[in-house]
């Protein structure tokens, strides 16, 4: 049985609560919660009667548990993240991993040199439907990748980010592109492959925030296939959809819903007995925003640790997509269209 402790007791650590509590993740289970205020790490800790801390030190120290899972503000997980390392125990951060590629490139290295592995969080890539989609792709039923597409349209108010300090500011959080829209940019690049420029627009246009709650943004893929990303919180009255479609030269996948759970179109030139069955029996809309993803993800980092295989999204997986929505961000600020390249930090070859 592995033992989760929770960092961070706010909104996402409930659905982090009711799963590893709850026990509805096989071989796992809840060990304590601990958040700098007290209160909510007790609320949190409630329903399962697990020890509670305002100190996640004296919680590591204490509790020994085999994974620490960081939900605290995006803009904090690499200090976090970086702290917790020299226990050498497994790392679960929520998305995204960081804010900056040097926090990112610090949280690898910090857990590789104590033996931690770190998991990032993108919960939608187990939506069954988006596992539908990438077994597709990797069957070569779309041929040539001509165009993909993510949208996102929902709905947040003032409201939303008035009720803490953090959200919609630079430091600690970003926009619709950073926040929300991240588990589609990372979804995109799942499926599309590796970036080669991209050009983008946004705009703050429904709410008083630092950061953009409006972004398009096209993409060039190395694969010579376009893309497009669309992602606004500025949709009224309310959630719209958040979806995505491919389109390649043998066929179309279109999977919509709130979260990317209902598979929309699912049409190739050459059809298989089991396509009705992909179309019809993957359209179910989760009753949240979050989706049904964080299970299957709670699923698949326990197998991955008890059976030592390797994980869908580790810290050099989440980098990327990082490095995705850092170059988007500069086509803003500079106008231009910005091609993403490699740029070796921690690569030792040919270093004295
Ligand atoms: N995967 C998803 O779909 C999803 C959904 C929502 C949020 N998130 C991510 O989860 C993270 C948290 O979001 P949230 O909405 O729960 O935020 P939140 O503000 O509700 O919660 C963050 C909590 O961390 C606590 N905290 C800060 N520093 C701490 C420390 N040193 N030790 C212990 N606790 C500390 C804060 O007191 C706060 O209670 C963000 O990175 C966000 O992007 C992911």
């Amino acid at each position: 049985m592995l033992k989760f402790a929770l960092v961070g007791c706010g909104r996402i650590a409930k659905r982090h609560a009711e799963l590893l509590g709850n026990h509805q993740i096989r071989d796992a289970t809840l060990a304590a919660v601990c958040d700098v205020v007290r209160p909510k790490a007790e609320a949190v800790a409630g329903p399962f009667q697990v020890p509670v801390y305002t100190d996640m030190h004296e919680m590591m120290q204490r509790e020994q548990p085999d994974v620490a899972v960081v939900l605290t503000e995006s803009g904090r997980h690499a200090e976090h993240a970086i702290a917790l390392a020299p226990y050498g125990k497994h790392l679960i951060v929520e998305k995204p991993m960081a804010l900056t590629l040097d926090d990112a490139d610090a949280m690898i290295r910090a857990c590789d040199r104590h033996g931690a592995r770190l998991f990032v969080v993108k919960q939608n890539r187990f939506n069954v439907p988006v596992l539908k989609l990438r077994e597709a792709l990797e069957a070569g039923r779309f041929g040539r990748l001509v165009m993909g597409t993510v949208r996102v349209r929902w709905c947040r108010r003032q409201d939303y980010y008035d009720q803490d300090a953090w959200r919609g500011t630079w430091a600690l959080d970003g926009g619709v592109l950073t926040n929300q829209a991240s588990h589609h940019v990372d979804l995109l690049e799942w499926m599309m492959g590796d970036v080669e420029t991209v050009f983008a627009k946004s705009t703050t246009a429904l709410v008083d925030i630092e950061a953009e709650d409006t972004a398009v943004v096209l993409l060039k893929f190395r694969s010579g296939a376009l893309g497009l990303i669309e992602a606004t919180t500025a949709t009224r009255p309310k959630d719209l959809e958040g979806s995505i479609s491919i389109l390649g030269e043998y066929g179309t996948v279109e999977i919509g819903g709130f979260a990317v759970n209902e598979m929309k179109v699912w049409q190739f030139e050459q059809p298989l007995p089991s396509d009705e069955e992909a179309r019809t029996r993957f359209s179910v809309n989760p009753p949240g925003v979050y989706g049904f993803g964080h299970q299957a993800y709670y699923d698949h980092v326990v197998d991955c640790i008890v059976n030592h295989r390797q994980h869908l999204v580790d810290g050099l997986e989440g980098r990327r997509s990082l490095e995705l929505i850092s170059a988007i961000y500069e086509s803003v600020e500079t106008g231009r269209e910005v091609g993403l390249r490699f740029v070796p930090k921690l690569c030792r070859l040919g270093h004295r």
